[in-house]
């Protein structure tokens, strides 16, 4: 009888460790919070097809935006531009069509997320 309460007891405590460990994974495969936008991962690549050659140095002789800094520091009158309409006065990127709504997204979610680098 001993026995039996005994690996009865083995067992229940058996299942519950079980339990609460696959509880633990399913919480971790819970969805993850969206990862924050990078100047590296997101918006240099736009601005590498997007703002060049005007803006790329040394093809472009307009301002440098070829850096993290120089973007970085000029993100207000970037965003203010990119979503004026071609024709209006000051609209980015110039002589092309407007960049599309996504694109666009992507500057603005990266000054929400802090203007990280990497
Ligand atoms: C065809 C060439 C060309 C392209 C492509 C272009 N620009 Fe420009 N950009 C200019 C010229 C010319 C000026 C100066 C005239 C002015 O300020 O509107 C300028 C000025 C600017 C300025 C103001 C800089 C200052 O002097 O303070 C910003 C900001 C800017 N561009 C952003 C962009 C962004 C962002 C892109 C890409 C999405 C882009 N431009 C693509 C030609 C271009």
């Amino acid at each position: 009888m001993k026995k039996i309460v005994l690996s009865a007891l083995v067992l229940t405590t058996l299942a519950m460790q079980f339990c609460t460990s696959s509880k633990k994974s399913q919480a971790s495969a819970a969805p993850a919070k969206p990862k924050s936008l990078t100047y590296e991962a997101n918006v240099q690549p736009i601005m590498a097809v997007s703002c060049a050659p005007c803006h790329m140095p040394p093809q472009g002789n307009k301002k440098p935006y070829n850096t993290y800094a120089a973007v970085k520091a000029d993100i207000d009158d970037i965003l203010v531009r990119i979503q004026k309409n071609p024709g209006e006065k000051g609209f980015m990127p110039a002589r092309h069509p407007k960049l599309s709504d996504s694109t666009i997204n992507v500057f603005k979610q990266w000054q929400t997320d802090g203007l990280l680098e990497k």
